[in-house]
């Protein structure tokens, strides 16, 4: 659903802090890709699904993107570990890299993600 407020990913509470992430589909540079939102710290934060070493998704188990401790994201591949409020690799062989952020906002219970430039909802949305 695509309103004034962005694209609908879930309701808020399906977001628990450190939690299953949701993902969405997205076009990202122009192909077919999936964005995903968690929480963090009570803040919902939103990505490009796709590891900064090796364009692959992160999540082997869908839904599946903090690690244990729940303090960071992780790409199951080969175990880059991301800063979950910022997307800065903190370890691993995505060092240097960052994941892409998307724009996402909480509205009355909902969540919604901002299309930018770059990240655009599939074209049947
Ligand atoms: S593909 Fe993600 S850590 Fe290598």
């Amino acid at each position: 659903m695509s309103t004034t407020e962005g694209l609908f990913v879930c309701a808020s509470g399906d977001l628990l802090d450190g939690g299953l992430g949701v993902r969405f589909p997205v076009v990202a540079f122009g192909s077919d890709a999936t964005g995903f939102a968690v929480r963090y710290g009570g803040k919902v934060y939103a990505y490009l699904n796709r590891c900064a070493h090796v364009p692959v998704e992160l999540d082997w188990f869908k839904g599946e993107f903090f690690e244990s401790s729940k303090l960071h994201l992780m790409c199951s591949t080969h175990g880059a570990i991301y800063v979950p409020d910022t997307g800065v690799c903190a370890g691993g062989p995505c060092r240097g890299g960052k994941l892409r952020p998307i724009g996402v906002h909480e509205v009355e219970g909902d969540v919604y993600w901002q299309p930018d430039q770059f990240i655009r909802p599939p074209a049947a949305q």
